[in-house]
């Protein structure tokens, strides 16, 4: 049986529709919805609906054997894991976004405002820059309008958010899109059936 952790909401409902058509159905799991837990036992899958943040948490602890995290969170939290499929849904990228007229000063240190600390601070370390690292938990696009921030860093999906909040990408700091993920160890015990599952899911992207 392998254990798969799935990132609760849209992003999930996709994922779980292309494993759905990798040939990996469990027709249980669409149809309760608050359950977390749904196995197809003659598909030797067992999926749970864990908090998107907390998937690769799942997997790099062995609670999964696989799972299903977006490049943003393997960027920051650099989990111990092996990255085995760009999944390609969920498709964004992190972005430097600021108010339409800031304008750069190179010689102040950069209030950057963001959920994503270790991103932005690799980001700028790459580049030289002095940065005010303000972790916050939602609701980024605020903080350069109170002036808690010069910037944020955050990710951009449709552009919708920045643009109802007048601020604007000032730079693309990486794509991001969902990943396949497995567990070390468990990758090594069930190899075979982790890559035939990584094969089928291949084809379909
Ligand atoms: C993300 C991100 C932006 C928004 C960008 O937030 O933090 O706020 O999506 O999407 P857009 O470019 O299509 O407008 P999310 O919805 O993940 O919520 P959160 O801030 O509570 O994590």
């Amino acid at each position: 049986m392998l254990n798969v952790a799935l990132p609760k909401g849209r992003l999930g409902e996709k994922v779980y529709g292309l494993f759905e058509k990798a040939g990996y159905e469990c027709p249980s799991l669409l149809e309760n919805s608050r359950k977390l837990i749904f196995e197809n036992e003659e598909k030797g899958v067992r999926y749970f609906w864990v908090k998107p943040s907390d998937v690769a948490i799942y997997v790099e602890r062995g609670a999964a054997d696989i799972g299903v995290a977006g490049k943003d969170i393997l960027l920051e939290y650099k989990p111990d894991v092996y990255e085995l499929l760009d999944l390609k849904l969920g498709v964004c990228r992190m972005a430097v976004a600021a108010p339409k007229n800031f304008k750069d000063d190179p010689r102040k240190v950069l209030k950057v405002a963001t959920k994503f600390k270790n991103i932005a601070s690799d980001y700028y370390a790459s580049l030289g820059r002095d940065i005010d690292v303000i972790h916050l938990n939602g609701s980024i696009e605020i903080a350069p309008i109170l002036k808690l921030s010069d910037v944020i860093v955050d990710i951009v999906e449709t552009g919708k958010t920045l643009k109802e909040n007048d601020l604007e990408v000032m730079e693309t700091v990486c794509p991001i899109s969902a990943r396949l993920i497995a567990n070390k160890s468990a990758y090594k015990f069930n190899v075979e059936a982790i890559e035939i599952l990584k094969e089928r899911l291949g084809k379909l992207v």
